[in-house]
């Protein structure tokens, strides 16, 4: 196996959590092949429950929600509404995600939908004019927010606890304060963090300048937000004073009239989340379980593993295993043919229909595969037709502006992992869009509203002369289009992994990363996290790379036509992609394990 260069760990742990129980990130090479996907030889993992978060205060959290009795519902809550706290600037109520839940008793998966809706009045023109940082800054890309009413329904429904108790240690720590990590306090200078005044009133200092690493950060205004909603529930943030201040807030533009926001307190009142089933695949024996639409990332995940799994993506053969050229190769080819049909057919399919059928068919997929030569860099591929294999009919289209507005977005966003003492499982993935959304805090309320709008078309698509069906096209009450994928592996019925990870439209990507690492790979969940990823999000296939692949496959690459954007020779791989936190479960043993990212503040507290 190609040995790739180990991260250190980039932050000390935190005080006060008992260090047997907890594993921050860390990353080892795999030994012989896991007994259990994931799972280190020799590991003895946990039985009472285990989170896997991306920062310790969210995770102590959960992990003493756990411990309290609580199952994995009630920590998934506990956890998200800390991380609105602790990490203000990439999810929160403001905001949407995707909450997947497994019910271990019934062997059930399940999906709450909180994801933003487009308000009434939206249209498919309302970005006209606007370049993506003007629409991604003012009240228009505005979503009506979705994660609280969806947190509700999932604790009503599968939790044990009140929302009030999940509330709790949010609201302590909103009140009372914590020392923000480097991670904040870096994305405190970026000038979206104070383009509005409240925003920067709160996260910047009196000087207007950015916050420095251990600033205490005291937020009043949000643990009175939060504490409200403990007393009244959603109730009171949907309708009341608390819609009023949102839609007053997302009134606010940088750019006139035409970047005001146009939802309405009726909008608000009519949000509903959606309970959905995930979409169904399979991997070299096992059954991976992932998001549907209004996400496309389960989707262009099972097509990409799909297209590989006639490679041997794990072999000891020249130019396969982890690294190799080959592997690279065909993994950059799959994610262009993913994202060329991602483009034209997957949006919110409660108002589109997406062929999610022909799409996953060998009908589908073997002519799609027959594509990618080994021996070249295929030329850019249309998205092609999947409706005959769908049994209906329609069109192809060209990406290039889709994928131009897909590089230009954030890759913030968050995704934690929660298995119970029970077997229940969480893979959560929340999102206020951007770093920071759009920017515009709720004044006097103390939380930032997504932007998450902007993963609409900015500009239509739809065109009955091509056929394309403008699947991703804004339009009024319409969810848009995803890349988050919270995702469950499973053998013989039985989960054994689940993961998942923020970054816009690299979370596919760092999705497949993950899963060849653990199922092609062998890797344990450390070092498959830690492991250097490779992204390609468009048809036209820029490639983005970490440190640690070897010069020689990247070399390899560039002679078969990649791009990857830079005028060195050979490029470099230098990004940061996304931030995978996982579980495993031994299905013989039961015994529980968990896997966190050091590209932020990752962290994992097991209960024994
Ligand atoms: N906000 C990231 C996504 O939905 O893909």
């Amino acid at each position: 196996m190609f040995l790739f260069r180990i991260r250190r760990h980039r932050h000390p742990l935190v005080a006060g959590i008992v260090p047997a129980l907890l594993l921050t990130a860390c990353a080892h090479v795999a030994e012989p092949p896991a007994a259990s996907p994931g799972v280190a030889a020799g590991e003895r993992g946990f039985a009472g429950g285990v989170v896997s978060v991306s920062h310790p205060l969210a995770a102590r959290a959960g992990a003493d929600t756990l411990a309290g009795g609580g199952n994995a519902v009630d920590a998934a809550a506990t956890i998200q509404f800390v991380l609105n706290v602790v990490e203000p600037q990439s999810s929160g109520i403001g905001g949407g995600g995707f909450m997947m839940i497994h019910l271990a008793d019934e062997r059930r998966t399940l999906i709450v939908d909180s994801r933003e809706t487009a308000p009434a009045a939206a249209s498919a023109d309302m970005f006209a004019g606007m370049d993506f940082r003007q629409a991604s800054t003012s009240g228009v890309s505005v979503g009506v927010p979705g994660t609280l009413l969806g947190i509700e329904l999932a604790l009503e429904r599968w939790g044990s606890m009140t929302l009030a108790e999940t509330l709790k240690p949010a609201i302590e720590l909103a009140r009372d304060g914590f020392a923000i990590n480097r991670h904040l306090a870096a994305r405190t200078a970026d000038p979206r963090a104070a383009l509005y005044p409240a925003t920067a009133a709160r996260f910047r200092g009196d000087d207007g300048t950015p916050l420095p690493p251990g600033h205490w950060l005291k937020q009043p205004e949000l643990a009175r937000t939060l504490a409200l909603v403990a007393v009244g529930g959603s109730a009171v943030f949907y309708r009341g004073e608390i819609a009023d201040a949102i839609v007053a807030a997302q009134r606010q533009s940088l750019i006139g009239d035409d970047g005001r926001g146009r939802m309405t307190q009726a909008d608000l009142a009519g949000y509903r989340p959606r309970v959905r089933k995930p979409v169904e695949g399979h991997y070299r024996g096992f059954t991976i379980q992932s998001m549907p639409p209004p996400s496309s990332g389960g989707l262009t995940l099972l097509m990409m593993l799909r297209l590989l799994e006639r490679y041997p993506i794990g072999g000891d053969d020249a130019g396969w295993g982890f690294g190799g050229r080959h592997t690279l190769h065909v993994m950059a080819e799959a994610m262009r043919l993913g994202f060329a049909d991602r483009a034209a057919w997957m949006g919110d399919d409660d108002q589109v229909p997406v062929p999610v059928a022909g799409l996953l068919s060998d009908c589908f997929l073997a002519p799609r595969g027959a594509l990618i030569d080994l021996g070249k860099r295929m030329a850019t591929p249309d998205a092609a037709d999947p409706w005959p294999c769908h049994e209906h009919g329609a069109m192809s289209g060209d990406e290039a502006s889709l994928a131009a507005q897909d590089e230009a977005k954030g890759t913030d966003t968050t995704h934690f992992t929660v298995v119970d003492r029970w077997g229940n499982v969480v893979s959560f993935t929340s999102t206020i869009e951007s770093a920071w959304g759009s920017g515009i805090m709720v004044p006097g309320y103390g939380f930032l509203l997504n932007n998450e709008l902007t993963d609409f078309n900015l500009t239509p698509r739809a065109d009955t002369a091509s056929g394309d069906p403008g699947s991703n096209d804004v339009a009024a009450g319409k969810r848009p289009r995803s890349s988050m994928a919270p995702t469950m592996v499973f053998r013989d019925g039985r989960l054994v992994l689940a993961y998942g990870s923020p970054g816009g439209s690299t979370i596919i990507n760092s999705v497949l990363n993950t899963t060849l690492n653990l199922i092609d790979h062998r890797m344990d969940l450390a070092t498959a996290i830690a492991a250097p990823r490779f992204s390609v999000t468009s048809a036209r296939g820029t490639i983005r790379c970490e440190a640690g692949l070897p010069d020689d496959a990247i070399t390899h690459l560039v002679r078969l036509g990649h791009e990857f954007g830079q005028d060195v020779d050979p490029p470099r791989c230098d990004a940061d992609i996304g931030s995978v936190q996982a579980i495993a479960i031994d299905p013989e043993s039961g015994r529980q394990h968990g896997g966190a990212d050091s590209r932020r503040q990752g962290t994992v507290i097991g209960l024994p």
